[in-house]
């Protein structure tokens, strides 16, 4: 959620809870739940946290930011993710082309005078592509955090799912500030590998301001 207060922009950081809206839970994430789902949600979460690594990212930055894997219409790349689901989302199990649909009427209805704002409902998860390509779901989908610092208790499943992580007790990124600066700026943060990242590289030359960064989790 972001407002302006005397041309400072403040985000607002809201902790992983569950809510009930319509009779139903959403954003459920129980570390004991036998649920299938819940296990399939649960297993993702903590592979991506053991995974993603400062080096781990680089690697990924060596393989995609190239960005010569293919040059297609936007239609076309809605089209191939018509089959694709996305293992870390504990509310939706239709096809992330549905999802795409969905979430830019949605907000077609709410804000009809941005259609910008339409524009990245329906492109806002194009990155999963990469799913599509081969890529590794736990190094594609569900949420982002920083690299090269201590993990935040916020983070879904919180700090025990980073067992394992070589970061965690590496002498710089596993302390708070780990290889970062004060104040240094969300530009400089090195974000794990994922769809919201490749899509923030992919237009980052038109979108210019970094809280773009993080509209891939501003789902609606
Ligand atoms: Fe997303
Ligand atoms: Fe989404």
């Amino acid at each position: 959620m972001l407002n302006s207060t005397a041309g400072v922009r403040k985000m607002k950081i809201e902790k992983n809870v569950s809510y009930e809206s319509d009779g139903k839970t959403y954003r459920l994430y129980d570390v004991t739940a036998e649920d299938p789902i819940q296990v399939r949600v649960r297993n993702h979460y903590y592979t991506q946290h053991q995974n993603q690594t400062v080096q781990f990212v680089e690697e990924m930055h060596k393989k995609w930011l190239n960005f010569d894997h293919a040059k297609m219409p936007i239609l076309g790349c809605l089209d191939m993710l018509a089959t694709f689901l996305d293992e870390s989302d504990p509310d939706v199990d239709e096809a992330n082309l549905i999802h795409a649909y969905q979430t830019a009427e949605k907000i077609r209805e709410n804000h009809p005078d941005k259609p910008w704002m339409h524009l990245a409902g329906l492109i806002h998860d194009l990155g999963k592509i990469m799913s599509v390509w081969g890529e590794h779901q736990w190094a594609v989908t569900g949420d982002t955090y920083p690299v090269g610092c201590a993990p935040a208790e916020s983070i879904v499943y919180g700090k025990a799912s980073f067992q394992g992580n070589p970061d965690v007790d590496h002498e710089v990124y596993g302390t708070p500030m780990g290889k970062y600066q004060e104040k240094c700026g969300l530009e400089n943060l090195m974000m794990t590998w994922s769809h919201d990242e490749y899509m923030y590289q992919v237009g980052e030359p038109i979108t210019a301001d970094p809280v773009d960064r993080f509209l891939g989790k501003l789902d609606f």
